[in-house]
């Protein structure tokens, strides 16, 4: 043993001499382990020995340097590891051609079909040009968008379904009144599977089958206890952004503030999630200026970026824009712009990414991790003002039955009005392909969480008072809610930091 770390220090001297540097007695006496030989092999190999003259004395403070600089590294690798995007958009824009939204409908067409066929009612569906061969009364099972929604004279829903062979007229009597309820939701544009009979030209629906998510999916929990945190909408740069409830949130991610309870889990949280509307912007709706205190877009991001520069920076923060940040509004929005955000960018801990988009975090050679979906939620407006239910049950302050509607629909925005949109030829971005375990929006300005068929559903809060727009469409902002959930339990707290 003695023998070879004799062996080992010369080899350390020749080498020092080769580089022309030489080692003293002194430190070479101190060197009396291997692990310390191996500390100084590291520093041999990196670049550092070049800034090195004496490394008598600077010897081992270049070990604790490199031993640093190492941490540091594997802490960047496993942070990598822990946040994958999964689905971010960022195809260069294009002019696009009536023929454009015909194959994006085909192809959306194509995937939803995909994953209603899957069901057991919906194995043996015939494409509707083939319905005429059917007999009389025998059952059929159909797949197809909705293209018309009406109410007959006697109070039945006559529904018109295409598939790319052609249409079918769908009644759906109002005496099955659990079919007629469900079916009062439908939209247009959803792809939908209708089992029924035929009687001449008409379906009549028995049963009605939504893509919809498994009933059997697992709700996947971390080995550790960590937590997920998720904001959105600070809406920097407007005079109804609340600066202090801000600053309360910063104190206690910081580990400033809040009880022993809150401490820990300030120093638990492993992520943080922003779903967009990071800044004000301007010109978003009549007469915004008089609510700006930023007028200029540049600047909301700077102020912006001073404030996420606050969180520690450990905590990678997995940002996507809203309609209020600067960039096209049509979706699938590509991530913040590089140049009116450029200071969010610069921030170290940042991932930027589209609007909507899918991210896996905290995987392990063990784990297989968590899928986020983010959704802004631009589409809600629509179908809080078209489906009846989801006004009767709460309308704007139930973001959650706007969440679980959709994942239903397994679309984002599942009619054609109810968002600006890409026609993408190769593959609609808004459909929900991957069941995730957290459905995270914004926009709403009002938190609330749930939990449909495993998946957990978050609607992050907001950091602005109610603006004069808001008053007007109906919305109730709930500011200054943070909701976070313990990776471990899945169990979700929503903390407040204003009044
Ligand atoms: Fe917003």
């Amino acid at each position: 043993m003695e023998q070879e770390l004799i062996k080992k220090k010369r080899e350390i001297i020749d080498i020092f001499l080769k580089k022309g540097i030489l080692i003293s007695s002194e430190l070479l006496k101190e060197i009396n382990d291997f692990e310390h030989i191996s500390r100084i092999f590291d520093v041999l190999q990196s670049k550092q020995i070049d800034d090195v003259l004496i490394i008598n004395t600077n010897l081992n403070n270049l070990i604790s340097k490199t031993k640093t600089q190492k941490t540091e590294d594997a802490k960047e690798e496993q942070q990598e590891h822990k946040v994958k995007v999964v689905y971010s958009y960022n195809e260069d824009p294009k002019k696009r051609e009536p023929q454009d939204f015909v194959d994006y409908f085909n192809n959306r067409y194509k995937a939803i079909e995909k994953i209603l066929k899957q069901r057991q009612e919906l194995k043996n569906t015939v494409s509707i040009n083939k319905i005429i061969n059917k007999k009389e009364k025998e059952n059929t099972s159909i797949i197809g968008i909705v293209s018309n929604k009406q109410v007959t004279k006697n109070g039945n829903l006559l529904l018109m379904l295409e598939d790319p062979t052609g249409q079918r007229s769908v009644l759906v009597n109002k005496n099955k009144p659990s079919l007629f309820n469900d079916a009062k939701d439908i939209v247009l544009d959803e792809v939908i599977g209708v089992v029924g009979v035929n009687v001449d030209t008409i379906t009549f629906a028995n049963n009605i089958i939504w893509p919809d998510t498994p009933t059997n999916k697992e709700l996947k929990k971390a080995e550790k206890e960590k937590y997920a945190l998720f904001l959105s909408d600070l809406h920097v740069g407007s005079s109804k952004f609340l600066p202090d409830d801000f600053d309360k949130f910063l104190r206690w991610i910081n580990g400033d503030i809040g009880n022993e309870q809150q401490r820990h889990i300030a120093k638990n949280v492993e992520y943080i999630f922003i779903a967009g509307d990071l800044v004000d912007g301007c010109g978003i709706y009549p007469e915004q200026d008089k609510e700006l205190v930023i007028n200029d877009v540049y600047q909301q991001y700077k102020e912006c970026a001073e404030l996420l520069k606050q969180i520690p920076q450990h905590i990678p923060l997995i940002i996507c824009p809203g309609n209020h940040d600067a960039l096209r509004i049509s979706e699938p929005q590509p991530p913040l712009s590089k140049d009116f955000a450029k200071p969010v960018y610069e921030l170290n801990n940042t991932i930027m990414v589209s609007n909507p988009s899918l991210v896996n975090i905290d995987s392990s050679s063990s784990f297989m991790g968590f899928d986020v979906l983010i959704y802004h939620g631009y589409s809600f407006d629509y179908f809080v003002a078209e489906v009846n239910s989801l006004r009767s049950q709460g309308g704007y302050d139930r973001a959650d039955l706007i969440m679980k509607f959709l994942l239903k629909r397994r679309h984002l925005a599942p009619s054609h009005l109810s968002t600006l949109y890409i026609p993408d030829t190769k593959k609609d971005p808004l459909i929900i392909e991957k069941v995730p375990d957290f459905f995270l929006s914004g926009h709403i300005h009002k938190s609330i969480t749930a939990n449909y068929r495993n998946t957990t559903l978050i609607c992050g809060s907001c950091w602005q008072s109610k603006t004069i727009f808001q008053e007007k469409v109906g919305h109730n902002p709930e500011p200054s809610r943070v909701p976070i959930v313990n990776l471990q339990t899945r169990d979700i707290k929503i903390l407040k930091f204003g009044s």
